[in-house]
């Protein structure tokens, strides 16, 4: 009874394996033809994309040349960002793949958003020695409602200084008048946005300048100026005090008054309480590593932007609080910007023509006391506002003698 059932399993199981061996072979020529074909697709991809790269090579987009970031290129889009030398952040960098890095990444810049600057802004190297030599600049960020005036005053101001500053210009968009070649503010213009003065869009033009300005890593201080300020002293005198001093100097004190404590909204709290509330002047001056943390606040920002609006003035709170609340140890708590507050009203002094003596400027100069890295001096102001056109001749023949 068991043989036939033995020879019947046997036979049942030679089949299944032969049609096993059918199906699997089968399966092995469907595999080596998609293997073939896939092969095939990529071949044919790596020569389309071999194809394409070139063809970007050829129109010098992909690996762009250095020299088409300079001021001469013809082509404005690329200028606009990197400035020549005379003023600006390549000047010393070693010409290869270094600098195109840079250029790349600049060609990129104009067309970024608010919030893609401040995040490329924001990067930090984590090797401190730079492999290469480089000097540390001064970023003046000038943040103005049109033409500057007093701009003769700055050019000779900067004559001479090439590769010890940087300039950045932040005019309302519609401003596209550019000054000759020649000048210090050719093409130094950032990607601009309207701004509401006392309005958080001015805000927003600060950390623009502070994010563009961050691009370049020899910046290492900042500077927010207006279109009336004038430099007090020679450009040694200044670049010397902002870059041996261990400090920022941002305006920044507890103001108990209506304008002060009184503008302090509750619904700020717990991020910011009453006591941490700061006022000060809008005109700051700071390290690279204060405007990296600047560029970076995702904290504070929203609650100002929020809760501080007219009669709250974000420009006259927001820096005064944040540098509180992030580096109070590391801020002298003052501005380098002197200004005339002394006539009362919501507006500072404007000084014209005639105001402009030698003894109403040695005043500003040497007629206050302060301290600069622990000692007592003399020099507290290195900028003074708000100055009419009118006075640009009477600052020019003072300047020369
Ligand atoms: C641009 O930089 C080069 C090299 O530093 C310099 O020779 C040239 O004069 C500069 N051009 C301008 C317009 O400043
Ligand atoms: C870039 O140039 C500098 C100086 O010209 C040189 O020391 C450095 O090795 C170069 N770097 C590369 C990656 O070629
Ligand atoms: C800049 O001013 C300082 C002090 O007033 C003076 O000693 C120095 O010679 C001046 N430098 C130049 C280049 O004029
Ligand atoms: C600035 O003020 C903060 C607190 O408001 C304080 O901690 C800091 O020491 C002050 N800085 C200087 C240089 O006095
Ligand atoms: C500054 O300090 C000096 C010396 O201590 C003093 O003679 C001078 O009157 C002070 N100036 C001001 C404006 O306080
Ligand atoms: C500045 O700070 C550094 C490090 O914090 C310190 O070594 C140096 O002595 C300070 N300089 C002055 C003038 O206070």
């Amino acid at each position: 009874m068991k043989q036939p059932n033995i020879t019947m399993f046997v036979k049942e199981l030679s089949v299944r394996i032969s049609r096993e061996v059918k199906v699997g072979s089968i399966h092995i020529i469907i595999t080596t033809v998609l293997c073939l074909s896939m092969a095939l697709f990529v071949v044919i991809l790596a020569m389309f994309i071999n194809d394409h790269i070139r063809n970007l090579k050829t129109e010098d987009f992909y690996f762009p040349q250095p020299n088409t970031f300079l001021p001469h290129s013809p082509s404005p889009s690329h200028s606009y960002i990197l400035c020549n030398s005379s003023s600006s952040s390549t000047s010393h960098l070693p010409q290869n793949s270094t600098t195109i890095g840079i250029a790349l990444a600049m060609e990129i810049w104009h067309s970024m958003s608010d919030e893609e600057l401040m995040w490329r802004a924001s990067m930090v190297s984590r090797i401190a020695e730079i492999p290469f030599k480089w000097t540390p600049k001064v970023a003046f960020m000038f943040l103005s409602r049109g033409p500057l005036p007093l701009a003769p005053l700055w050019e000779r101001f900067f004559k001479g200084h090439e590769g010890f500053y940087s300039i950045y210009l932040h005019a309302p968009p519609g401003f596209t008048k550019e000054p000759p070649e020649s000048s210090v503010f050719f093409h130094r213009r950032i990607p601009s946005k309207p701004v509401e003065w006392g309005r958080a869009s001015m805000i927003d033009a600060e950390r623009r300048l502070i994010g563009n300005a961050l691009l370049d890593f020899s910046n290492e201080r900042f500077v927010l100026l207006s279109e009336t300020c004038i430099p007090l002293f020679n450009f040694t005198t200044i670049y010397n005090y902002l870059i041996n001093s261990n400090h920022s100097f941002t305006d920044s004190f507890d103001d108990p008054g209506h304008v002060g404590r009184g503008r302090y909204n509750k619904r700020m709290w717990p991020t910011i309480s009453l006591s941490e509330w700061r006022k000060g002047s809008q005109w700051f001056e700071v390290h690279r590593n204060l405007a990296i943390d600047i560029v970076s606040d995702k904290i504070y920002y929203p609650v100002f932007k929020n809760h501080c609006k007219p009669p709250c003035y974000m420009d006259e709170h927001y820096m005064a609080t944040l540098v509180n609340k992030l580096q109070p140890e590391r801020n002298s708590n003052r501005s380098l910007t002197w200004v005339d507050w002394s006539k009362g009203g919501s507006h500072p002094s404007k000084f014209v023509r005639k105001d402009v003596t030698q003894v109403f400027l040695d005043q500003i100069r040497h007629g206050f006391n302060c301290t600069y890295n622990g000692v007592t001096t003399s020099i507290c102001f290195l900028f003074a506002r708000k100055f009419h056109p009118s006075t640009l001749q009477p600052l020019l023949s003072m300047a020369s003698s």
